[in-house]
């Protein structure tokens, strides 16, 4: 078995006398896809924040790539920061910037990656080609919808080519249609990139689409990979938080079929829809 991309072990949090994260074990597996689902303040923001070394745990020791970043100093970790990529919960795109310099912004503050600026500008051209947005090069964040924002946010978390993708509730606050062409678009890094990936999301169908859901380049969009609940080459782990501690931690068979009444919550019972299984849906909308 390949090395972990990311380990916690025993990792606590407290903010004041707060707990804010229990004995936190968690082992991320090369390749694989992890949706943390959990209600709000149940922990998933601050678990993305600690494997990124963004924050530290008050105990226990994070593992990145086989380096333990427990008590790396800001100055170390810059290297391997850039092995992973990030969309935060709020987008955190700069609004001062146009789109082509916030999707640069990771390659120009990685030193190791100071690569030549026309080496640069055509990275990010390809990385906001790949999220179908490269007519927006120049414009600004509030030139566009939020869904297109959210798109330029996943363009900026992937144009290091990561290892590990980290998404914070990419989803939140769109409509379904958008949602799905976000989700599409995570899925398209994850399958043509081999990206690992991890998702917090308040959507039971995030998960649902992740699981049985491949990018498919012939068609331009994703299709249902194998029949629902049976996808051997296909590993996704659903995590779901509760108060700080994982209240669960398998496959989504295996969520399903759980009794725990919190745990239960987040299930929608119903396979996930069946878009895309008639193959072209067109281009993505916007
Ligand atoms: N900087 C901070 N100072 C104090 N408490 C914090 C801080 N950051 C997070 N917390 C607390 O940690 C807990 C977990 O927060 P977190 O943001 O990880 O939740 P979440 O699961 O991402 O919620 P949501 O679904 O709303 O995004 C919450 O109780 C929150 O109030
Ligand atoms: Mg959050």
């Amino acid at each position: 078995m390949a090395d972990p991309i990311l380990q916690f072990e025993d990792v606590s949090l407290s903010y004041d006398d707060k707990l804010v994260l229990d004995r936190i074990n968690l082992t991320v597996n090369p390749g694989d896809t992890y949706i943390l689902i959990g209600a709000a303040g149940s922990g998933k923001t601050v678990l993305l924040k600690l494997a990124m070394s963004l924050i530290k745990p008050s105990a226990g020791r994070i593992k990145l790539l086989g380096r333990d970043i427990t008590d790396l100093k800001e100055t170390d970790l810059f290297e391997i920061r850039s092995e992973v990529g990030v969309l935060f919960q709020e987008g955190g795109l700069f609004d001062s910037l146009t789109i082509a310099e916030n999707v640069a912004y990771p390659l120009l503050n990685q030193k190791q990656l100071k690569a030549p600026e026309a080496e640069i500008e055509a990275r990010v051209k390809e990385s906001l080609e790949f999220v179908e947005l490269g007519h927006t090069l120049d414009k600004f964040p509030s030139e566009l919808s939020g869904g297109m924002r959210r798109r330029a946010g996943i363009a900026r978390a992937n144009v290091t080519n990561p290892k590990l993708s980290l998404y914070d509730s990419p989803t939140a606050g769109l409509d379904p249609i958008t949602a799905y062409t976000i989700m599409s678009l995570i899925l398209k890094q994850r399958d043509l990139r081999k990206t690992t990936t991890v998702l917090a999301t308040h959507r039971y169908q995030d998960g649902a689409m992740a699981a049985n859901y491949r990018w498919d380049e012939a068609s331009h969009d994703v299709l249902r990979a194998t029949p629902y609940g049976q996808y051997a080459d296909l590993k996704t782990t659903f995590i779901v938080m509760n108060e700080g501690r994982i209240a669960f931690a398998g496959t989504q068979e295996q969520l399903e079929a759980s009794r725990d009444p919190y745990v239960s919550q987040f299930v929608l019972h119903q396979p996930p829809p069946k878009l895309g299984q008639s193959g072209a849906r067109g281009h993505l909308p916007a």
